[in-house]
C-alpha cells in the first residue's frame, strides 16, 4: 500500500513527505477556520472515536477530545483503570470489540509493542497518542509550530537537550523523511535507540548529530528543545537522573548560547529548575503555549487525513 493510504498513524515516518507536508497544510487550514469561530466545518459528524490511556495525559486527552468534538465527532475517555488493556483484556479483544463501535481509536500505552498490536487487530484507523518508544502526535504539532515561527522545518537547526527518549526517536523518524539538522545532546548512557539514531542517519535525508556537549550542541540553534529527565514509567528513577543530567538543565546561559534566533520548545509538562529554568519557560522566545495549542490542530488533519475527509 501507498505509504499515503496506511490506515494508522503509529510512527511520523509511516507517512512520506508530501503526506507529512499536506497534513500540516490542512493542520494550519483548519486551524484558521476554527480560530475564525466557525462551527459550522463538522466533517467527524455521526463519528466516534475511543481513547484508550494507560498513563496520564492533559494535552492529549484534551486536544482530542476538543479536537474532536469540534469538528462534530463524539470522544469516549478511557482510563488506566477502564479497559486496562493487556491485563483485564487481550489487546487484541480490545481493538476488535472498539472496531465495531467506533471510528477511530487513539491510544497512549508503554509498551510499543501494543500500539502496533491494536493497530495489526483494529479494522479501523489506531493514532499513536505516545507509547515508550516514540510520540508522533508530538512531532507533527512541533513541526507545525516551526513552520508557523521560524517560517520553514526545511534546514532548521533542531537542537534538543535532556534524555533520548521517545521525543527524540520521533525527532529521529521525521529526520528521516524531511531534511532539516537535528542534533540530540544527551548524557552518556542515556542516548537514543541506537537502531533508531542508525536508520535516520542512513537515509542521507538530514544531518543528524549525537553529542554530549550541550553547550557546543545549540550554538546557531532555530530551536532549543527540552522535555522531562524521568518519563511516565521512569519516576522512581527520578532521583538518580537529577546527578546524572547535571549540565543538561535548559537554563539562560545555555539560551545565550544559542544565541538571539533561538525560539525555546517543550512538549510539556515541564518541572521548571529541573531540565528548564522557569526563566527560560517564560522568557518571549518560548513558544510552549502555542506548540501545545498545535497538539489539536495538527490531530485534527492526522484524523481528517486517516478517515479520508
Ligand atoms: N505533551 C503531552 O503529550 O502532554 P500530556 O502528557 O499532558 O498529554
Ligand atoms: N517523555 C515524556 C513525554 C511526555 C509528553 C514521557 O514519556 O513521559
Amino acid at each position: 500500500k501507498a505509504k499515503s493510504e496506511l490506515k494508522d498513524f503509529l510512527h511520523i515516518n509511516d507517512f512520506d513527505r508530501d503526506t507529512i507536508l499536506k497534513i500540516l497544510d490542512r493542520a494550519a487550514e483548519v486551524k484558521a477556520l476554527l480560530k475564525s469561530g466557525e462551527r459550522t466545518f463538522l466533517p467527524f459528524k455521526g463519528k466516534t472515536m475511543a481513547m484508550i490511556f494507560a498513563k496520564p495525559s492533559m494535552r492529549t486527552r484534551v486536544s482530542f477530545e476538543t479536537g474532536f468534538f469540534l469538528l462534530g465527532g463524539h470522544a469516549i475517555y478511557l482510563g488506566p483503570d477502564d479497559i486496562q488493556m493487556g491485563k483485564r483484556e487481550e489487546t487484541r479483544d480490545v481493538a476488535r470489540v472498539l472496531s465495531r463501535y467506533n471510528d477511530i481509536i487513539m491510544a497512549r500505552v508503554f509498551a510499543h509493542q501494543d500500539i502496533l498490536d491494536l493497530a495489526k487487530y483494529a479494522t479501523v484507523p489506531v493514532i499513536n497518542g505516545l507509547t515508550d518508544y516514540n510520540h508522533p502526535c508530538q512531532i507533527m504539532a512541533d513541526a507545525l509550530t516551526i513552520i508557523e515561527h521560524v517560517g520553514q522545518l526545511e534546514g532548521t537547526k533542531v537542537v534538543y537537550v535532556g534524555d533520548g527518549n521517545n521525543i527524540v526517536h520521533s525527532w529521529l523518524l521525521l529526520a528521516s523523511i524531511i531534511p532539516f539538522h537535528f542534533v540530540c545532546a544527551c548524557p552518556k548512557g542515556y542516548d537514543p535507540d541506537a537502531k533508531t539514531v542508525a536508520k535516520a542517519q542512513q537515509t542521507g535525508i538530514s544531518k543528524i548529530e549525537i553529542t554530549n556537549d550541550p553547550k557546543e550542541a545549540v550554538k546557531g540553534a532555530d530551536v532549543v528543545y527540552s522535555d522531562v529527565w524521568a518519563s511516565m514509567g521512569q519516576k522512581e528513577e527520578a532521583t538518580h537522573r537529577r546527578q546524572a543530567f547535571q549540565g543538561f538543565q535548559v537554563d539562560e546561559n545555555l539560551i545565550k548560547l544559542a544565541g538571539p534566533k533561538a525560539y525555546f520548545m517543550h512538549c510539556l509538562p515541564a518541572e521548571r529548575g529541573v531540565e528548564v529554568t522557569d526563566g527560560v519557560i517564560e522568557a518571549p522566545n518560548s513558544i510552549v503555549f502555542p506548540q501545545a495549542e498545535n497538539r489539536m490542530h495538527a490531530q485534527n488533519a492526522i484524523m481528517l487525513h486517516l478517515l479520508g475527509v
